[in-house]
């Protein structure tokens, strides 16, 4: 099979929020789709969806459903991933998963499109799209990695609600139009009212204090930029915004950095824009970056409470539905077409290279 001709993909998790935003990159890009197939649970079989002028049926994602495929990208939660993924795989499938279920696997690459793309190399039918808050932070560190070393990174996060899901979204809705005419806001997807507040919880609480939210961007981050030993820290708050996740940084670095250099470092990567004039009120928002690919950046400044010019602060944000979720599960797909590691590293033809 030419890896250039049209492809079969199928969107799993296609009636929710992720399944689709990829759906419109899918086609905004201009991915080579020759058969598109929507997947969801049995609860949305025979649905329609609308997609570019024609409707497309969804199916139920069951392991037959698979025959056929050449890209499946995943976004239906970690336990259809664990016992899907596999099965997909095995009929020769590449899955582009967007769950937590196999991004710290050892043999799963876990890969950012500008980051670590060369990991894609070596995928055996699964690939592992990053945790939203670690997608935005990634590209950034990197640039710092690079040019001056990175020592510790502190990063406390101000996340919105699409990133829980749709039930999410309609739940703050809700409780802003409570609120509005006076009725009690009730909560069901959070465990308090998210209109209004900050909740400092997001996915569950593990043995060491951290939430597993806040434990992936400790973990994620360094397998992407494979530093196993880098020092992170976290904080992940959930906040009442529709798209787009902030975060505040603070980043020790080996060499010494000006927040001139660091700006000049991040405009140069691919996919980071640097917004950062504070006397015209210019820094990155929630509100201006969802709809946009882009990951910006601003508010960078010198960390006094770190010596010599070790220490750097600033403000990083990103639409969590779009670069951090379905634009870059787009943005790996178009990678494994380039370079033509559609197949699993097995089933390629030719001299098979030792793992890297
Ligand atoms: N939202 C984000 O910013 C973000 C970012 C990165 C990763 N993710 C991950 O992406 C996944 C989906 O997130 P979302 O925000 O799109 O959630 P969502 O809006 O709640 O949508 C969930 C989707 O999963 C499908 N689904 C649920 N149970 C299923 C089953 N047993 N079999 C097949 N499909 C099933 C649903 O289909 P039905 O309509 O049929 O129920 C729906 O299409 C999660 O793993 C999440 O962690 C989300």
């Amino acid at each position: 099979m030419s890896e250039r001709s049209p492809l079969t993909v199928a969107v799993v998790g296609a009636t929710g929020v992720v399944g689709r935003t990829m759906i419109q990159v899918l086609l905004e890009r201009g991915f080579p789709v020759g058969e598109l197939r929507l997947l969801a649970s049995g609860r949305s079989a025979g649905q329609t969806v609308s997609v570019a002028g024609g409707t497309i049926e969804i199916g139920e994602a069951v392991p037959e459903a698979f025959e056929g495929v050449d890209i499946a990208l995943f976004s239906a939660g970690g336990d259809v991933s664990k016992e899907l993924a596999p099965a997909a795989a095995a009929r020769g499938a590449t899955v582009i998963d967007n769950s937590s279920a196999w991004r710290m696997d050892p043999g799963v690459p876990l890969v950012v499109s500008q980051v670590n793309p060369d990991d894609l190399e070596w995928h055996e039918g699964i690939v592992a799209n990053p945790n939203c808050s670690t997608m935005q932070l990634a590209p950034v560190l990197m640039a710092l990695r690079d040019a001056v070393g990175l020592e510790r990174v502190i990063v406390d996060t101000y996340q919105s609600v699409s990133g829980t899901g749709a039930d999410a979204l309609a739940e703050l809705e809700g409780q802003i139009l409570a609120h509005v005419s006076g009725e009690p806001k009730t909560a069901s997807v959070y465990p308090h009212p998210i209109a209004f507040n900050a909740l400092p919880e997001i996915d569950v609480f593990l043995d060491n204090g951290y939430t597993k939210e806040e434990w992936k961007v400790v973990t994620e981050n360094r397998k992407i930029l494979h530093l196993p030993d880098l020092r992170v820290s976290c904080t992940a708050v959930r906040v009442p915004v529709f798209v787009s996740h902030s975060e505040a940084v603070h980043v020790e670095t080996t060499r010494p950095v000006s927040p001139a250099e660091a700006r000049a470092l991040f405009a140069a990567v691919q996919g980071v824009v640097v917004q950062d004039d504070p006397a015209s009120h210019d820094y990155p928002l929630a509100t201006r970056s969802a709809g946009r690919d882009e990951i910006f950046v601003g508010r960078v400044r010198q960390d006094p409470s770190v010596e010599g010019g070790h220490g750097l602060a600033f403000w990083v944000v990103s639409d969590n539905l779009r670069k951090g979720a379905a634009t870059n599960a787009v943005e790996l797909a178009e990678v494994l077409v380039a370079r033509d590691w559609v197949r699993a590293r097995a089933r390629r033809s030719g001299p098979v290279e030792a793992s890297a």
